[in-house]
């Protein structure tokens, strides 16, 4: 795997759609496999979808980044080479570090993403410290990964994702391809949060590149 070099510095959001899973899995992935300093904020509504998906009894964001943290800990083995530092941000507090542009932040990811959370988006409807996060990274250019997660979509949510695309952001759906034979759930989890660090630009061993099918054609 080639390293990241670059300390990065991100605005990670989870939010309460289902798909706690994948939000788990982005979180393992930046800790113990990318060098920086990010800022964590999570809903109420995703610290209740959570317990509800992995039947735990967490009460608040840092219960959460615990858990995430031993689960990295476990899979990297005793001595991971890096840990990502987070600092926890509440979701109510919009006066917190990433509700300025002046903070100079690489980009922004919302996973899992509710079709709340991407309607208060869409609309510029900044109620919450995820929503302005991302309504500031969509205004400084900066890169937008949302992962939204909702069966089926209503003409308002499609419209929602347009809305954010056309504003720059990039809708990543929470669907995992099962070319890649995935043997668990956990296979399904670090496939999103693989996918997500390609389009932030970082270097990934989550899950292999495919190869294609057929055999290259070498020059005779
Ligand atoms: C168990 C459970 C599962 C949910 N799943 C989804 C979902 O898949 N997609 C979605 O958009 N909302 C889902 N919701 C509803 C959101 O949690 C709700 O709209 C909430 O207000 C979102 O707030 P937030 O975006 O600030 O986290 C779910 C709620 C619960 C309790």
């Amino acid at each position: 795997m080639q390293s990241n070099p670059t300390p990065i510095s991100l605005i990670i959001g989870l939010t309460g759609a289902s798909g706690s899973l994948y939000g788990l899995h982005l979180l393992q992935a930046l800790l113990t496999g990318v060098a920086g300093r990010s800022t964590l904020i999570v809903s109420p509504a995703a610290i209740r979808v959570f317990n509800q998906e992995f039947d735990t009894a967490l009460e608040n964001p840092l219960d959460l980044l615990r858990y995430a943290t031993e689960r990295a800990l476990q899979a990297a083995g005793s001595s991971p080479s890096v840990l990502h530092d987070f600092d926890i941000a509440d979701y109510r507090d919009i006066g917190a570090r990433p509700a300025s542009g002046s903070a100079p932040y690489h980009g922004m990811v919302i996973c899992p993403c509710s079709m709340k959370t991407m309607a208060g988006i869409a609309a510029g409807y900044t109620s919450n410290l995820i929503e302005r996060a991302a309504d500031v990274t969509l205004k400084e250019r900066r890169r937008l990964i949302v992962v939204p997660r909702e069966a089926p979509y209503s003409l308002i949510h499609l419209r929602n994702m347009t809305a954010l695309t056309e504003a720059g952001g990039i809708v990543l759906p929470a669907s995992p391809a099962f070319y890649q034979k995935p043997q668990s759930f956990d296979d399904l989890g670090r496939f999103i949060a693989g996918r997500i660090l390609a389009l932030l630009g970082l270097s990934q061993n989550l899950f292999p590149a495919w190869e294609g099918e057929t055999k290259a054609i070498q020059n005779p």
